[in-house]
């Protein structure tokens, strides 16, 4: 099923896995069960992105603003994720899967923060599907990182003021070098970005689904593919068969 040559086909999706407590909580179960069915989705994610042939696959992990959470589910979250390196980067490796990770690296304890340049280390020459998983990131915390070093490079002389372009904000953000999101995907039925990619997102399609995240596997994802296709990408400009009319 690989359409690479398909059209329509997004080649970045992105995805704000949402709704594990509510979908545990729907079950009478405790939250963390539902982050590890959350777990399960991540690995059938993957899968079907790499069936479709779609190109990078943004997951995002943890927030920022999680850390507000109680201290309990916070290392449940951290756990999980380190347990998904431990476990399945072996495989992901072997799936020519190329890891890479955005968000603030300052200030994390512990293991994780290894564990994920661990992962991008090991597959860095990968050249299949590339998972980006976004960790204690923060689009506004991102940007204000980027706006940091352009003021450095300003005071060191090395840029004036005056010659910054979209370019230079661009290329001092996490994603630099990976192309904007075609198709962004937020389950759970909440219909908000929740500081995601707010500027990599300026041209995405936004889908927003129902569905929990513990449920998500082929039939969700079909289902966002679907409404993507249908829908009109104008770019700020006019649509072709507009084009067609006109001209
Ligand atoms: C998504 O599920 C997981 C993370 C945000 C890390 P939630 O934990 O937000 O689930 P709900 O929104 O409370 O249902
Ligand atoms: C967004 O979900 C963050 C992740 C999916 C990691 P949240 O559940 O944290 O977002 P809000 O709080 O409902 O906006
Ligand atoms: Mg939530």
């Amino acid at each position: 099923m690989n359409s690479g040559s398909t059209p329509n086909v997004p080649k970045h999706v992105a995805i704000i896995m949402d709704g594990n407590g509510r979908w545990a909580k729907e079950r009478g179960l405790p939250r963390t069960v539902g982050h590890t069915k959350g777990v399960e989705a991540v690995r059938r994610a993957v899968e079907v992105a790499g069936d479709y042939g779609i190109r990078y696959l943004t997951l995002f992990a943890f927030s920022s603003e999680n850390w507000s959470r109680p201290e309990a589910e916070v290392s449940d979250l951290l756990g999980l994720l380190r347990r998904f390196i431990r476990r399945d980067l072996a495989e992901l490796h072997k799936s020519n899967v190329r890891i890479k990770v955005i968000g603030d690296r300052e200030n994390l304890k512990g293991d994780i923060l290894p564990l994920l340049i661990e992962a991008e280390d090991t597959t860095r020459g990968n050249s299949g599907l590339t998972l980006i998983i976004a960790f204690n990131y923060g689009a506004r915390d991102e940007l204000t990182r980027a706006a940091r070093r352009l003021a450095n490079m300003v005071e060191a002389g090395e840029l004036a003021s005056q010659d910054i372009t979209e370019h230079h904000l661009a290329s001092q953000l996490d994603t630099f070098g990976i192309p904007d999101p075609d198709l962004i995907i937020r389950t759970s039925g909440e219909e908000r970005l929740s500081n995601f990619l707010l500027w990599q997102a300026a041209y995405a399609e936004l889908v927003f689904l129902p569905g929990y995240w513990p449920d998500f596997g082929r039939e969700m994802f079909d289902e966002a593919l679907r409404i993507f296709a249908a829908r009109d990408r104008r770019f700020g400009g006019l649509s072709e068969s507009t084009t067609a009319v006109v001209g």
